[in-house]
């Protein structure tokens, strides 16, 4: 069970990284690009969105529908994705009206760094004990189908990524470089 939990609290820190690098951005003297700001959104459709919150729903919240105390933490946390959706299309309403859709931005980022904790802190843990080995590798398998069917639909590899992780694509570099 760790292996595939694992996988998806090192996204977490992957995730928590760029939102730092944006922190830090907007806290700079120049305000981030355009281009910069259209990256992030990228970032936040595929790999947090389609990816990250994609192995939650279709695969580990899933697995708890045999654990109805579980599943009703899993239906929460879901209601939350959706929240972070609608923060997130927030942010793109604003810049159609021409605004550089920040202020949208710093609201997204502090919303989803609260369910980021409250995943890492209660219910990834308790997952952990409930489930057991098979359910796991069973996992494991999921989380590798879903990451490869995002790479594939959203084409961010390049010919030479053929065998990295989605958090290690060189889509991301940009984000990650200190303001
Ligand atoms: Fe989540
Ligand atoms: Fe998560």
């Amino acid at each position: 069970m760790s292996e595939a939990l694992d996988g998806l609290r090192e996204e977490h820190r992957r995730i928590l990284e760029v939102f730092d690098r944006f922190e830090q951005r907007c806290a700079s003297p120049n305000e981030p690009s355009p281009q910069y700001v259209n990256g992030l959104l990228d970032f936040i459709q595929i790999f947090i969105d389609a990816n990250h919150h994609g192995k939650e729903e279709r695969a580990l919240f899933r697995a708890t529908d045999a654990h109805p105390w579980l599943n009703s933490f899993a239906m929460l946390l879901t209601e939350q994705h959706e929240a972070g959706r609608g923060l997130a299309r927030a942010v793109a309403r604003a810049r159609e009206r021409g605004h550089s859709g920040l202020a949208e931005l710093r609201s997204f980022v502090e919303y989803l760094r609260e369910h980021i904790a409250r995943e890492n802190e209660a219910i990834f843990v308790t997952i952990e004990q409930a489930l057991d080995e098979s359910s796991g590798a069973d996992l494991a398998a999921r989380f590798a189908e879903i990451e490869s069917e995002v790479i594939e639909h959203w084409k961010i590899a390049e010919p030479d990524e053929a065998n990295r992780r989605i958090g290690e694509l060189r889509r991301w570099d940009a984000l990650l470089v200190r303001a």
